[in-house]
Parts: structure tokens; C-alpha cells; sequence
């Protein structure tokens, strides 16, 4: 496409597969964007080592260092918009951003859950799947709003539970597919393809289909 391409800042806490998705995505050229920066709450992250890795600057921003929530979301914000930062990926981001961190990126920042939402929102989306007895849960990417895992969605992807699923082999299920639709999903917010009408996101020129997922087969 040329141009600028489109700056990411994703916050993480932890393990950074996610992260490590949308690096490779960039990488192979199956999105056209670049991670300015990667910020985390935690210090001993393995997400930081990975953007490092890639030679992507990497912060830890001490929650611990700032008297309130939105202080440090000031401390970060800031940082991101020096960067010139147009879309803000949470990926395993574990804290709870404020209003005034949504409202200052309104419509600028994009999560990834574990679940079907609105099904199955908060921590352990996996875990709360399985002990609900669906047959089918996956993995949702979402604008953020003031409400936890709730704003508009942007992509779903729909997982079966398999008859001997534990917590892990389900999460392993799912996170598959959270590496496809993550970097899918900034790929459409960078195109301008996305557009908000009250809950539902257009996706512009998106081709349909039809079929459903069924769990357990209709056949055999
Ligand atoms: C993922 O399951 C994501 O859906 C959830 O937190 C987990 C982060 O994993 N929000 P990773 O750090 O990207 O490996």
C-alpha cells in the first residue's frame, strides 16, 4: 500500500503469544503495520523479551510508582502518543483501564478475549466455557469501552469443545485462532474498513459466508 503504515502500542502483562502473532504478521507482510512500542505493568514479562527480540522498544511502567490508576495511565498514554501510536492492542493486558484512558483513545484501542462475548466475560473465559457445558466457544476481538470485555466486536472466531477438553487443551484450541484473528483484525482497523454503528462494526468488503460451525457433528 505505501505510506505510513499504521503504529501499534500493545500493552501486556505476560507471555506475549499474541503480541508474538502480530510481530510474525508484520513480518511475513500479512499486515500492514508496525509496533512503535510494547508497554507492560509487569517487569519479569515474557512479552518484553520477545518485542526486544525484534528490536521493538519495550517499556515496564511500574504501576507500584504512581499514586493512582489514572496517573499511571497518564504515564502511558503519554508514552503512546509520543510515539504517534493510532491503535492501541491490549494482549494480555491484566488491569482494568480507566475512563479516562478510554475516552482520551476512544475507539483507538482493541482487545482480545477468550470467549464467544458476550459470553463468558472476565478472567478464565476458557475455564467458565467449559464448566457451562457449551459446545462451541472461541475467541472475540473488541473495541474497548468503559465496561469490562464489552464494546463493539469486531471478529469472532468459533471453537468446539471436544468431549475430553481440560482447561489447557481448550485454551491451546482457542489461543490457535486468537493468533489468526488478532492480527486479521488490526489488518482491518489499519484499511479503514471498520465502522462503528452503535454496538455492531461494519466491516466494509468483507466477503460473507454461510456455513456454521456444529459441535457435535450432524454426521457420524
Ligand atoms: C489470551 O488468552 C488473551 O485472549 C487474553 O489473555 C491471554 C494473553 O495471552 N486476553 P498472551 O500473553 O498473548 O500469550
Amino acid at each position: 500500500m505505501g505510506g505510513n503504515p499504521l503504529k501499534l502500542g500493545v500493552l501486556v502483562s505476560g507471555r506475549g503469544s499474541n503480541l508474538q502473532a502480530i510481530i510474525d504478521a508484520i513480518e511475513r507482510g500479512n499486515l500492514e503495520a508496525q509496533v512503535a512500542v510494547v508497554i507492560s505493568d509487569k517487569e519479569d514479562a515474557f512479552a518484553l523479551e520477545r518485542a526486544r527480540k525484534h528490536g521493538i522498544e519495550a517499556l515496564f511502567i511500574d504501576p507500584k510508582a504512581y499514586s493512582s490508576r489514572e496517573e499511571h495511565e497518564k504515564v502511558i498514554g503519554d508514552e503512546l502518543e509520543k510515539r504517534g501510536v493510532g491503535l492501541i492492542c491490549l494482549a494480555g493486558y491484566m488491569r482494568i483501564l480507566s475512563e479516562y484512558f478510554v475516552d482520551r483513545f476512544r475507539w483507538r484501542i482493541i482487545n482480545i478475549h477468550p470467549a464467544l462475548l458476550p459470553s463468558f466475560p472476565g478472567l478464565h473465559g476458557q475455564k467458565q466455557a467449559l464448566d457451562y457445558g457449551v459446545k462451541i466457544s472461541g475467541c472475540t476481538v473488541h473495541f474497548v469501552d468503559e465496561k469490562t470485555d464489552h464494546g463493539p466486536i469486531i471478529i469472532q472466531a468459533a471453537v468446539p469443545v471436544l468431549e475430553d477438553d481440560n482447561e489447557d487443551t481448550l485454551a491451546a484450541r482457542i489461543l490457535e485462532y486468537e493468533h489468526k484473528i488478532y492480527p486479521r483484525a488490526i489488518q482491518l482497523f489499519a484499511q479503514g474498513r471498520l465502522e462503528i454503528e452503535g454496538r455492531r462494526v461494519k466491516v466494509r468488503r468483507a466477503p460473507a459466508h454461510t456455513w456454521a460451525v456444529v459441535n457435535p457433528p450432524l454426521e457420524g
